[in-house]
């Protein structure tokens, strides 16, 4: 049984919720017996006490019954179906695929869907969301109805998978000046942001069943990607170094292909994966013949130290480095690159062509030009001092208002940092979400990032677009919700 979980919160209220709009929008029938709670726990990929406790809740509100005998009942008083009953045509099963069945639950249980719910706060400390007003939009718009005057016959046609030759020249060239990436422009391959990039890579190298190591904590919408993929998940263990592939069990040497790692600001966490990992890491990859996914996602941004070389630089054929234009323009422009090692580029070109024969030549144009004629590089240097000016203040309250009950750490590149707190388990962190929003605060829990369930209580804080007036506000705010939380010291 396919059940999308909704709302915020603990994963039990967020499958209750999900079963409670599917009964009462009339999908789940009055008199329908529920899967069994191992069934279901299985199909959403959940632990058995969490469906145990949404049942329960259902039970307690009204909208099931647990019969003698066993088995537990939708009632009938809840269902308000507006389709009449004689139009109501039983539905059959619906003929989806076995990859259609992997993808639905990765994507219902990823904590960005949670996200899609949640009204908005005044003191918002979403992460990785750039300032849209700090962006140039007449120099882009200007650039793009250029693009879109001087498009060609060939612009106006069916154009390279790989994208604009003048664009991945670019690419390359910033690439290879300011992260030391090992490259020819003919290895780029433009796609439609980061994550366009991790779905074809999956499809390319992922068998189902197969094993793939990622990091934990990680990106949830990497994890999604390789789930649906039929990806076993192998979690590695994330401190203060980055990822550790020595904490991975060497029995998946022999069928493993592909890793994923965040190595210059890892996500979430923020830690910096150190050259020690960094060598331990391509020679595992070389060993077992296995690509590792460098996710570049927010270097651009780096406030402390000198920049960092990509890992891509240490093995450029086992390394298949993955950038985006979402931090440093904007989302939904979702641009970005892939620098494929040359085993991978024909495939990657040919899924790239498969998925939408390639990105939007008008928008490639545009932004070529706005990369050449030094927007790009002009904006990347403005935001990088307004968010380092945010990212100051940020640390300043934080000092300010928690002193040592916290640790704020990973703060060094991007646009988020993370909020370790000590006096607090991590079970506390969702009721001091809730609270926080009810007085119009936005923080984010570490740990529904995590595989296995962090030991630490920790928020994300992000400061990409919060106005720099209200950073000290909402910090203020949160620091007496934790301190009232540590009094308390209840959920
Ligand atoms: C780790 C990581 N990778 C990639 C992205 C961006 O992906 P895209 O280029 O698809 O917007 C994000 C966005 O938040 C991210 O956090």
């Amino acid at each position: 049984m396919f059940v999308a979980l909704r709302g915020a919160g603990p994963a039990y209220m967020r499958l209750f919720c999900g079963l409670r709009d599917a009964i009462t929008t009339g999908r789940i029938e009055a008199g329908t017996r529920l899967p069994s709670t191992r069934e279901l726990a299985s199909d959403l990929k959940l632990s058995r006490n969490t469906v145990m406790r949404a049942y329960e809740q259902l039970i307690a509100e009204g909208f099931a019954s647990a019969r003698q005998g066993g088995g537990t009942f939708i009632d009938a008083v809840h269902v308000q179906s507006t389709t009449p009953a004689v139009t109501k045509a039983k539905p059959g099963p619906l003929p989806l695929s076995q990859s259609a069945l992997r993808m639905l639950p990765a994507v219902a249980n990823n904590p960005f869907m949670e996200l899609r719910g949640l009204t908005p706060v005044r003191h918002d400390f979403m992460y990785c969301i750039p300032d849209p007003s700090l962006f140039p939009i007449q120099e882009w718009r200007r650039r793009l109805s250029r693009a879109i005057d001087r498009a060609s016959r060939r612009s106006l046609s069916y154009d390279d998978p790989a994208g604009l030759l003048q664009l991945r020249d670019l690419i390359a060239a910033r690439l290879i000046k300011y992260r030391g990436v090992r490259c020819a422009p003919e290895q780029i391959v433009v796609v439609s942001g980061a994550q366009q990039a991790l779905d074809l890579i999956c499809r390319l190298v992922v068998e189902p069943g197969a094993p793939v190591v990622v990091e934990d904590p990680c990106y949830p919408a990497a994890r999604a990607i390789l789930a649906a993929g039929g990806a076993q998940l192998v979690p590695a263990h994330v401190d203060g170094e980055g990822f550790d592939i020595a904490s991975v069990d060497a029995s998946i040497d022999a069928t493993c292909r592909l890793a994923y790692v965040t190595p210059s600001h890892q996500f979430p966490s923020g830690a910096v994966l150190s050259n020690r990992r960094r060598k331990l890491l391509v020679e595992w990859a070389a060993r077992v013949g296995a690509f590792v996914i460098e996710d570049d996602y927010d270097s651009d941004y780096r406030y402390v130290g000198p920049p960092l070389q990509a890992l891509q630089g240490m093995s450029p054929e086992h390394v298949i480095h993955v950038g985006t234009f979402s931090k440093s323009l904007f989302p939904s422009l979702r641009l970005g690159y892939v620098v494929a090692p040359h085993q991978l580029l024909e495939p990657l070109i040919s899924a790239k062509w498969i998925a939408d024969w390639g990105s939007p030549a008008h928008i490639q144009h545009a932004l070529a030009a706005f990369i050449d004629e030094g927007w790009f590089a002009r904006h990347v240097k403005r935001t990088t001092s307004v968010y380092a000016r945010r990212r100051a203040m940020l640390l300043e309250a934080i000092e300010r208002e928690f002193g040592r009950d916290v640790t704020a750490s990973g703060g060094d590149a991007g646009m988020h940092l993370v909020l370790w707190l000590h006096r607090l388990k991590p079970e506390h962190v969702g009721p001091l979400l809730v609270s926080a929003r009810e007085h119009g605060v936005g923080v984010y829990s570490v740990s529904s990032f995590y595989e296995r369930p962090p030991e630490r209580a920790g928020l994300v804080l992000g400061y990409g677009t919060i106005p720099e007036a209200r950073i000290a506000e909402g910090i203020a705010i949160l620091a007496r919700l934790v301190r009232a939380r540590i009094k308390a010291k209840a959920p």
